[in-house]
């Protein structure tokens, strides 16, 4: 707190400023020009933080004996979507505005990082609520430190459009779940999306979402996998591009596994129930062409499959199957005969009842007629 002066030295005080203070700053502001570090009204610029932070050597040293690195790449920074919308360093980093900045009270970078990156939360508020529910906050939140933020997969000083090329998304995902994706990279869809970059097939985020994954292993999100495949292979017309049937859905739902699941989502959406989604037969992040010798939907391996929900079955149980193609001559001819034999004897049986309840009633009104005549 300032004492208030006496007015007796007022003017020797306010002489001094003049000269001392106010005229070199004045100076320094018009004839040196940048220095940042003097002007409050540059300081706040990211030519101003980058004097200092374009330095590749600057860097901090953590209590638990990590170092990071300060450098901030103008040249990553100037391609970053933010740049070009102006947002600068202090949109993000509000409580840092000049040098010295406030202490570091972080032990590690990771603890750095994931106080940090809530800066997001400020503009993509709806997106953040969302992400926040995640299965991946969860396991932030639990204490993983291998879990992803915002920045993990947008970085935080090179955000690019994080779908292009779309190949990008499923690269992204991949770099930690190195597992699934080497098994994705070489299935029917990563290997279109992968080597022909084909954007028809289904990147991770189509099938798991993107800031609001769940748990994929939950009875909810297993029930509703064939819609999940529908969206793509019961479009007739995105179908017909790759020579493929396009009934596959239709004709699951009328198979015994596809009642007994519709029936059970219904009724109890989140009781376990083993009747085969399309996931058990094709696989997951696996899946090839039923063609390919390796997939578990191949005639050499398809008993195989079946059996490990059916261990008792034999090598005519397949063959019981009508799979996904309606009822036809060439596949079936034992089916496709019986379902004609039982469809036109349905029509007969139900003609000749007709008739015979006619022939009743007709009868009935003859007898009546002849009754009432005498
Ligand atoms: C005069 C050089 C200098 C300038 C200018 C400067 N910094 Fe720094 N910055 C440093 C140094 C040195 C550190 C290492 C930690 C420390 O000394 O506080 C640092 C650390 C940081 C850190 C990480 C640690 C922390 O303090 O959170 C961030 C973030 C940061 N600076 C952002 C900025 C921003 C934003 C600006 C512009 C408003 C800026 N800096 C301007 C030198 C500078
Ligand atoms: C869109 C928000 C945003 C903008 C804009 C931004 N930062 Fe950052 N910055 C972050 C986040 C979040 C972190 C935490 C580290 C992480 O998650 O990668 C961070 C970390 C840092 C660090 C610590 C070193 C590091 O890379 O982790 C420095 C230094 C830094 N920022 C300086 C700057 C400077 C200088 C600018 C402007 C030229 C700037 N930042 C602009 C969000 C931003
Ligand atoms: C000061 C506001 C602001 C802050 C803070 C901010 N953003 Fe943005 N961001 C925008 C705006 C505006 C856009 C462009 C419009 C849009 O796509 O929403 C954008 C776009 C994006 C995009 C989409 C790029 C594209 O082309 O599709 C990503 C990804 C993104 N931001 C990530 C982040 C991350 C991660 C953080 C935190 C480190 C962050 N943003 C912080 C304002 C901000
Ligand atoms: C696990 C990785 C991952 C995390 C974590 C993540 N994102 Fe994304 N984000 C993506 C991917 C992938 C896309 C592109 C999705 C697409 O195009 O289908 C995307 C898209 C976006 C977009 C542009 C599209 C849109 O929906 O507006 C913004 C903005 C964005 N993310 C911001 C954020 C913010 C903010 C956070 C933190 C709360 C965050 N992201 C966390 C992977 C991630
Ligand atoms: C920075 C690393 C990282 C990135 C990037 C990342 N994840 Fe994760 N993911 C994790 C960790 C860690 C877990 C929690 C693992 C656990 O609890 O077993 C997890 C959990 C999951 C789970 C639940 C797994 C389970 O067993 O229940 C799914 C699904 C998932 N991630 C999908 C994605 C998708 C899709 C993307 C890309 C949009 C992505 N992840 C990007 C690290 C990452
Ligand atoms: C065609 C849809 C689809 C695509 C594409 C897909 N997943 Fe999955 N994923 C699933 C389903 C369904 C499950 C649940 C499997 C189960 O019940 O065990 C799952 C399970 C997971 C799990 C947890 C169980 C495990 O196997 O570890 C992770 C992690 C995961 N996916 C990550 C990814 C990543 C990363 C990608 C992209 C490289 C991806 N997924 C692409 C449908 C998909
Ligand atoms: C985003 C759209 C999309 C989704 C979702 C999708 N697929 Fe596909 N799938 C395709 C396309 C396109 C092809 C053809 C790829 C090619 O031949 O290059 C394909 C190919 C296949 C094939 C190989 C067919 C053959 O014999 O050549 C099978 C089997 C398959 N998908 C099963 C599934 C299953 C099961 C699901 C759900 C878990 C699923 N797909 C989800 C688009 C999708
Ligand atoms: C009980 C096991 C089983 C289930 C469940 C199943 N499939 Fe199939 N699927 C097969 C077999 C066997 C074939 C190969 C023979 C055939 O085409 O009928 C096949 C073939 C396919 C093909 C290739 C068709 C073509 O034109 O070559 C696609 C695509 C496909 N299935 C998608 C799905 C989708 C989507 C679902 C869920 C809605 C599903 N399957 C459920 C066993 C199954
Ligand atoms: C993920 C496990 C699973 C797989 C894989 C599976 N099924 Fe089934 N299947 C079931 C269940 C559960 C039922 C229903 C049993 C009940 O409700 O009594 C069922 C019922 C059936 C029925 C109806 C009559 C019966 O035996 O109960 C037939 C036929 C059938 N499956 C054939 C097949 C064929 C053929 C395959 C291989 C192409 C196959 N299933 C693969 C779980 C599976």
């Amino acid at each position: 707190m300032a004492k208030p002066e006496s007015f007796a030295v007022m003017p020797c005080v306010a002489f001094k400023f003049t000269i001392f203070v106010l005229v070199p700053i004045f100076a320094v502001l018009s004839f040196s020009q940048p220095v940042y570090a003097r002007d409050s009204s540059q300081e706040t610029t990211e030519d101003y933080c980058l004097s200092c932070h374009a330095d590749p050597d600057l860097d901090l040293n953590f209590p638990d004996g990590e170092t990071l690195f300060l450098y901030i790449s103008p040249e990553a920074l100037s391609h970053s979507v933010h740049s070009s919308l102006g947002i600068e360093c202090i949109a993000c980093h509000t409580d840092i505005r000049s040098y010295p900045h406030p202490p570091v009270e972080f032990n590690n970078p990771r603890e750095l990082a994931q106080s940090y990156f809530q800066a997001c939360q400020k503009c993509h508020s709806d997106l953040f609520a969302e992400a926040m529910d995640s299965i991946h906050a969860a396991a932030v939140e639990q204490g993983s430190d291998s879990a992803p933020i915002c920045t993990d997969c947008h970085t935080a000083h090179a955000v690019q459009a994080p779908d292009e090329p779309r190949s990008q998304i499923s690269l992204t995902c991949g770099e930690c779940h190195t597992e699934v994706f080497d098994v994705y990279r070489d299935s029917v869809h990563g290997a279109a999306l992968l080597e022909a970059e084909n954007p028809d097939v289904p990147v991770c985020t189509d099938c798991h979402g993107v800031h609001a994954i769940q748990d994929p292993t939950a009875v909810a999100f297993r029930v509703e996998t064939p819609e999940l495949c529908a969206g793509c292979h019961a479009d007739p017309e995105l179908m017909s591009q790759y020579g493929l049937n396009s009934d596959v859905y239709s004709t699951y739902q009328l198979s015994w596994h596809g009642v007994d699941v519709t029936v059970y989502q219904a009724r109890w959406p989140n009781l376990w129930h083993s009747s085969a989604v399309c996931t058990d037969c094709h696989g997951v992040h696996n899946i090839l062409s039923s063609s390919d010798p390796q997939s578990s939907v191949h005639p050499d391996n398809l008993l195989g499959t079946c059996q490990q929900c059916h261990p008792g079955a034999g090598p005519q149980f397949v063959g019981a199957w009508t799979g996904h193609t309606q009822i036809d001559l060439q596949r079936n001819p034992y089916v496709f005969y019986t379902d004609i034999f039982y469809r036109y004897f349905a029509y007969l049986v139900l003609m000749v009842s007709a008739i015979y309840v006619l022939l009743q009633i007709l009868r009935a009104t003859v007898v009546r007629v002849r009754r009432s005549l005498g």
